[in-house]
C-alpha cells in the first residue's frame, strides 16, 4: 500500500512537472562526474592562481589570460562560478574563494554609466547573499540595483544600454538578463517600481526587438526624448538582419526568466517562439553548439570554418532548463539542454585539467568582426555551463 502511494505521489510529481523524465537513480552519469571532477579542479587551480579583483576572462591570441578589473561587464562571472561551483560539490574551498572574489567587486556598486551592473553584480554578489544569507552583501545590491533603474526611461518604456557617444538610447538585447536582478531587488528592497521597470522593458523589447521570425536584433537605438525607434542595428553580430548567436541565447533565457518573475503568459509565449526558432534552426549543428551568428554562412560563406560558440550554447541550455519547468510538454527543453551539456561535457568542447588557463570552456566567441576572443574561453561560458548543470543536476533528482 506505502509503496503504491509512494509511486503515485511520484508520477504525480512528474506530471507536475511537466516531465516524463522517470531517472531516479542518484549517482551521476559518468559525463556529468567527469564534467564536475573537471570543474572542480579547474575552479580551484584557478582561484589558487589569479587575485581577486583581477578576474580571469579569457585568452589573449599569444595563450595567456585575459585579466578582467571590477570595471569589466564580465567581471561578476568568476566569483558567480565559484559559487556554483560550490553548489555543484558542496567542496568548502570553493566558497571560501567565492567570498574573497565577491568582496573585491564592492566598487562595482558605484557604477552608473552601463546596464552591465545587473551582470557584475548579481552574479557575484547576488549569488553570495543567495546561497550563505548573509546580510553583509546587502548594502552593494541595494546601491546596484538603484544605479540600474535610474537608466530606466519611462518616455522610452526600456533600460539604457550603454553611454557609448555614438547611439541616443541603445537598448541591446543583452539587456533581458538584467531584469533578473531587478525582481529580486523589487522584492528585497521593497520597491515595486523595479519590477513595473523589469516588466514595461520586456514588453517594449517584444515589441521593437524581434522579427517575424522571432529572431532578436542586437541593438535598438531610441529617441530618449519621444521614445520611438531610430535604428535597429546589430553591434556583435555578422549584420545588422542576422541572428547574433548569443543575442538569440540572451532573449531566451530573458523571457524565461520574465515569466518565472511577473508569471505573464506573453512572456512564455515569446520564450517558447525563441526556442522554436533556435531549436529549429537549419544551421544548428548536429551537437547543437551553434556557431557564433546563425546567419554567418550566408553573410561570410564560410561552411564548416565558421567558430563555434560554446557561451551562446550554454546559456540556452540554462534557458531551455528554466523553460522546461514552466510548460507541461517541458520533455522537449529538457532533452535538446541534456544534449547540449553532454555536448559541452565532451573532449571537445571540456578543457583537460590544468589546460585552458584553468577556465573550464573551451571555444567561444567574444566578438568576431572585432577580432576579440575568438574561438577561445570566456568567463560567462562557464558560468552559464555551470548554472545550466546545477539545474539540470536538480531537475534529474526529481
Ligand atoms: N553582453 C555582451 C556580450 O554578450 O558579448
Amino acid at each position: 500500500m506505502k509503496k503504491t502511494l509512494s509511486i503515485l505521489l511520484g508520477a504525480m510529481a512528474i506530471a507536475f512537472n511537466g516531465h516524463t523524465n522517470t531517472q531516479t537513480d542518484k549517482t551521476p552519469a559518468p559525463w556529468l562526474k567527469k564534467a564536475t571532477d573537471v570543474i572542480s579542479y579547474q575552479l580551484k587551480q584557478a582561484s589558487n592562481t589569479y587575485k581577486p579583483g583581477q578576474n580571469p576572462r579569457s585568452t589573449n591570441p599569444d595563450g595567456s589570460v585575459r585579466l578582467a578589473n571590477y570595471k569589466d561587464w564580465t567581471t561578476g562571472f568568476f566569483p558567480g562560478s565559484l559559487w556554483y561551483g560550490y553548489e555543484l560539490t558542496r567542496d568548502k574551498e570553493l566558497a571560501n574563494q567565492a567570498k574573497r572574489f565577491t568582496l573585491a567587486l564592492d566598487s562595482v556598486r558605484y557604477i552608473k554609466n552601463t546596464h552591465d551592473v545587473g551582470f557584475m553584480l548579481y552574479c557575484s554578489y547576488g549569488n553570495a547573499y543567495r546561497i550563505t544569507g548573509d546580510k553583509a552583501y546587502l548594502p552593494a545590491l541595494a546601491d546596484g540595483a538603484q544605479n540600474l533603474y535610474n537608466r530606466f526611461n519611462p518616455k522610452v518604456g526600456a533600460i539604457r544600454s550603454w553611454d557609448f557617444t555614438w547611439w541616443h538610447f541603445p537598448v541591446i538585447i543583452d539587456n533581458m538578463m538584467n531584469l533578473e536582478y531587478l525582481y529580486w531587488a523589487s522584492g528585497q528592497f521593497k520597491k515595486p517600481v523595479y519590477a513595473d521597470a523589469a516588466n514595461t522593458h520586456a514588453l517594449t523589447t517584444i515589441k521593437n526587438h524581434f522579427r517575424k521570425d522571432y529572431s532578436s536584433y542586437h541593438v535598438i537605438d531610441y529617441d530618449a526624448k519621444t521614445g520611438s525607434v531610430i535604428a535597429k542595428r546589430t553591434h556583435q553580430g555578422v549584420t545588422d538582419e542576422s541572428a547574433w548567436a548569443r543575442g538569440q541565447a540572451w532573449a531566451l533565457y530573458g523571457y524565461a526568466m520574465c515569466y518565472e518573475n511577473a508569471k505573464n503568459e506573453t512572456f512564455l509565449a515569446q520564450a517558447e517562439n525563441i526556442a522554436k526558432f533556435i531549436m529549429n534552426h537549419p544551421t544548428m549543428p548536429k551537437d547543437k553548439v551553434p556557431v557564433w551568428d546563425f546567419d554567418v554562412h550566408n553573410a561570410l560563406g564560410v561552411e564548416e570554418k565558421a567558430p563555434r560558440d560554446a557561451s551562446a550554447a550554454a546559456v540556452i541550455a540554462s534557458a531551455l532548463l528554466k523553460l522546461s519547468t514552466q510548460v507541461k510538454d517541458g520533455q522537449k527543453y529538457f532533452n535538446y539542454a541534456e544534449d547540449i551539456l553532454k555536448s559541452l561535457s565532451s573532449d571537445a568542447y571540456l578543457a583537460k585539467p590544468g589546460e585552458n588557463n584553468f577556465f573550464i570552456l573551451k571555444h567561444s566567441v567574444g566578438a568576431f568582426l572585432y577580432n576579440s576572443e575568438i574561438d577561445t574561453p570566456l568567463d560567462y561560458a562557464d558560468y552559464y555551463y555551470l548554472e545550466a548543470l546545477k539545474q539540470y543536476t536538480a531537475i534529474k533528482k526529481h
